[in-house]
C-alpha cells in the first residue's frame, strides 16, 4: 500500500492490511478504542503496538465512566485504560476534558 505523508487510510483497526504503513511519532484516538475494546481489547493493543515506536505519543479520547449517562458513549474507568493502554505506552496525564 502507498500512503501519503498526509494521506488517509480507511480500514479495521483490528485487522490492518499486512503493508500498512508505520511506525508513526504520534497516534490519536477519539472514540475508537472505547468501542473495539469490548470485544477484542487484545487485537486493538497489538494494533498499537504495530504502529507506534519507543518515543511514539499517544492521545486518547474515551467516554469517563464517571460520567456514565445513557444516551453517552462507551465508557472507561481510569483503571482500565491504565492495565489497557499502559501495556503500550507510559500513561503520563490522565485528565477529564470537555468536548
Ligand atoms: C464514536 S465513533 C468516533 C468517530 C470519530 N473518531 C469522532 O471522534 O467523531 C467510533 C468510530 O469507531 C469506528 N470503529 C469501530 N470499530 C472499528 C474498527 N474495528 N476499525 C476501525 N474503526 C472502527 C466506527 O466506525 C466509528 O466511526
Amino acid at each position: 500500500m502507498q500512503l501519503s505523508r498526509l494521506g488517509f487510510f480507511k480500514g479495521d483497526v483490528l485487522n490492518l492490511p499486512a503493508d500498512f504503513p508505520g511506525p508513526f511519532g504520534f497516534v490519536f484516538d477519539r472514540g475508537c478504542y472505547h468501542i473495539v475494546r469490548e470485544f477484542d481489547v487484545e487485537g486493538y493493543l497489538h494494533t498499537l503496538k504495530r504502529i507506534t515506536t519507543t518515543g511514539s505519543i499517544g492521545l486518547f479520547l474515551t467516554g469517563n465512566a464517571k460520567e456514565k449517562g445513557e444516551p453517552g458513549p462507551p465508557v472507561v474507568s481510569e483503571e482500565e485504560l491504565r492495565a489497557e493502554l499502559g501495556k503500550v505506552f507510559q500513561i503520563v496525564r490522565f485528565a477529564r476534558v470537555s468536548i
